[in-house]
């Protein structure tokens, strides 16, 4: 009797946590084994970069109805026209701003926050998508021609995009980071377009670090398209490739969200496009991934597909062509996942593979590079 109740036991135990989790997982869902997993820390990510506190007090430019700028372009142009190393706070007073923001490179460290208590206080809201004419862009962008004057910091960004017949993805972007050293907090940027590729923020430059800020979109959200990228505390929605990019990023304490309002069934997070040589795409860890409720029920969310970025089909070379590295870690999965699939065909068509042997190298780029480890939620 007591034998058969410890069987129950045991029995119910197991399908209770009937987890993915387990080394080394399956074809199409690989999981790390701890020794693996070791590699996978913030400081390799970093390679040498400890994002700071980004103080939110201080304020050498304000924007606002009333302030010293009423746009935040205004503002960042003033920041890089006084020039100089030391990083210049730009506060942005509660409010909707219908402005794209470009911050070209530059030497000046820029801080961007919102002085709200909340980030949805101050919204930094356009639409745009890669299917707007350059003829549209212009009026929407630059209206007037005020915002983006010859001789202006930024004019250049604004020069490479208005003279396209339609604007393509990068210039989709609301918010546009080429500098190097950019802190962002307590701020929300939204792309509405459902129209096609829509980019809220795009970051070029090295250590961009963002804090308690939200990035709204559908397609193509937040595109971290070179450099290094802290993102802590964040949350990021879309539905199709809404995290993607060459950059190597760290997603941390944040949620990610599949929403299914455009609407549509399913959902894709992830599409890094990482250096075969590079280690270190997307680590994300800590946080909580879920999609909306009418995402359909355990088929419509992914995790990633990798993009294959500059390769057509079919022509994809090992160590030559990017192949997107991502490790989603010690974070929720809620439920909506295909579990058994959680990785699509890349965007040049090669099948999600990958290897379940002892000795597999977590870098050969003959294989995907997508590994999970000690996820939990309805879906790990
Ligand atoms: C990766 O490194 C190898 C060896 O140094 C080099 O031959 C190759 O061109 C590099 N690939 C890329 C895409 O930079
Ligand atoms: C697993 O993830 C949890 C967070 O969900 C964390 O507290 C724990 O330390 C992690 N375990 C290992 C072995 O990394």
């Amino acid at each position: 009797m007591k034998l058969i109740l410890l069987l129950l036991v045991s029995c119910i135990v197991v399908l209770s946590y009937a987890s993915h989790q387990n080394y080394p997982g399956t074809s199409t869902r690989p999981i790390l084994s701890d020794w693996e997993a070791s590699q996978y820390t913030e400081s390799n990510y970093l390679n040498g970069w400890s994002p700071e506190t980004i103080n939110t007090w201080q304020a050498d430019y304000t924007v606002g109805s009333g302030k010293q700028y009423s746009s935040i372009q205004e503002a960042v142009n003033a920041a890089i026209w006084a020039g100089g190393s030391t990083r210049k706070y730009i506060r942005i007073e509660t409010g909707t701003y219908k402005e794209t923001v470009y911050i070209p490179s530059t030497s000046v460290p820029i801080t961007l926050y919102g002085g709200g208590g909340s980030p949805d206080d101050v919204q930094i809201v356009l639409s745009l998508s890669a299917q707007t004419t350059g003829t549209e862009y212009t009026n929407i962008v630059n209206p007037n021609w005020q915002r983006y004057k010859s001789g202006d910091p930024a004019y250049s960004m604004f020069e490479k995009c208005y003279q396209s017949a339609t604007i393509g993805t990068s210039c989709s972007s609301v918010v546009w980071i080429k500098a190097d050293n950019v802190q962002v907090a307590n701020v929300k940027f939204e792309n509405p377009s459902t129209a096609a590729q829509a980019v809220a923020v795009q970051t070029n430059g090295d250590k961009t670090h963002f804090e308690n800020v939200h990035f709204y979109g559908f397609q193509d959200t937040l595109y971290l398209h070179a450099g290094k990228a802290y993102l802590n505390n964040v949350i990021i929605k879309g539905d199709v490739d809404f995290i993607f990019g060459s950059a190597t990023a760290i997603f941390k304490n944040s949620q990610i969200i599949g929403r299914a309002d455009r609407p549509r069934t399913s959902a894709l997070m992830f599409a890094p496009s990482t250096d075969p040589n590079n280690s270190y795409g997307f680590l994300v860890v800590n946080c909580q991934l879920s999609a909306e409720s009418k995402v359909a029920s355990s088929t419509g969310l992914r995790l990633a597909r990798a993009w294959d970025s500059g390769v057509s089909s079919g022509q994809y070379v090992p160590g030559v062509s990017p192949n997107g590295q991502l490790i989603i870690r010690d974070s929720s999965i809620a439920k909506g996942l295909n579990v058994n699939a959680p990785y699509q065909t890349s965007t040049s068509g090669r099948a999600f593979s990958t290897s379940t042997s002892s000795s597999r190298n977590l870098n050969d780029n003959n294989h995907n590079r997508f590994w999970e480890y000690n996820n939990s939620g309805d879906s790990a």
